[in-house]
């Protein structure tokens, strides 16, 4: 491709990514990401009134906003992140500060207490391709793990993977737990970043309740403040 053509790309593409964040502001959320859960759902249909939705990797709360806008007054939505919040959010979602790697989840909120599990969790990116690679694995699984034991029968799972490293792994647990599975990548998606969303539809009932995910003492891949999780909301 030649030098001008990759220019003009690079150009359209900030435009798009622009209008996004300016979309955003508008309709008055924290942030673009929300244009990705929002196209995952026009494609999917995941989202019913009444639902409860367990979001993880949720500040600064646009996920958890358009959620809750679809879930209407009689549903709920839970959110968990390292950091604080900057939505404002309706009576019926809250975002807690915690890390997700530590939480038991059974515990927490019980087996099938959910009908959906979002993970827009993002590692903090080193610039060493394998090394984020192996972080955004780790945190998707921890992910599928906490959905595989709070999700319904029957109910769906959407979580944030870098297309690479053990991507394919990760598509093959989905396709065990999941009767059908789809990999996304939203417009709203910056060009230079890896990730995709695995969609998991319809939890078979048959699906391992998992053990509880253990508590893991080395916490550096966590995404606080981190480049791509920053970069790609
Ligand atoms: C791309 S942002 C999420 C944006 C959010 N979906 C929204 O629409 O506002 C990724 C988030 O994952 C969170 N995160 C990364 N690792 C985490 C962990 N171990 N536990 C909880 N949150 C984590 C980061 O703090 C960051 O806020």
């Amino acid at each position: 491709m030649s030098r001008s053509r990759i220019h003009r790309r690079k150009q359209s593409g900030r435009r798009l990514e622009d209008d996004f964040s300016r979309r955003a502001k508008r309709d008055g959320y924290p942030a673009r990401s929300v244009f990705k859960l929002e196209e995952i759902d026009q494609k999917l249909r995941l989202f019913r009134r009444g639902q409860r939705v367990l979001d993880l990797g949720a500040s600064p709360g646009s996920w958890t906003l358009y959620a809750a806008q679809r879930v209407g007054r009689e549903g709920k939505v839970v959110g968990l992140d390292l950091q604080p919040h900057s939505a404002a959010l309706p009576p019926n979602a809250t975002i807690e500060v915690m890390d997700v790697r530590e939480i038991a989840p059974r515990d927490r909120f019980g087996e099938r207490s959910f009908e959906v599990v979002l993970s827009d969790m993002a590692p903090a990116t080193m610039g060493h391709r394998a090394s984020d690679m192996a972080r955004s694995y780790e945190l998707f699984m921890v992910a599928m793990e906490i959905a595989l034991t709070v999700l319904v029968d029957g109910g769906a799972f959407v979580g944030k993977i870098f297309h690479g490293g053990e991507f394919q792994e990760a598509h093959a647990a989905m396709k065990r737990h999941f009767k059908t599975v789809r990999v996304i990548r939203p417009k709203a998606t910056r060009e230079m970043s890896y990730e995709v969303f695995l969609c998991g539809l319809g939890k078979r009932p048959d699906a391992p309740v998992l053990p509880e995910p253990q508590p893991r003492e080395e916490r550096s891949g966590s995404a606080r403040g981190s480049a791509e999780s920053a970069q790609s909301r």
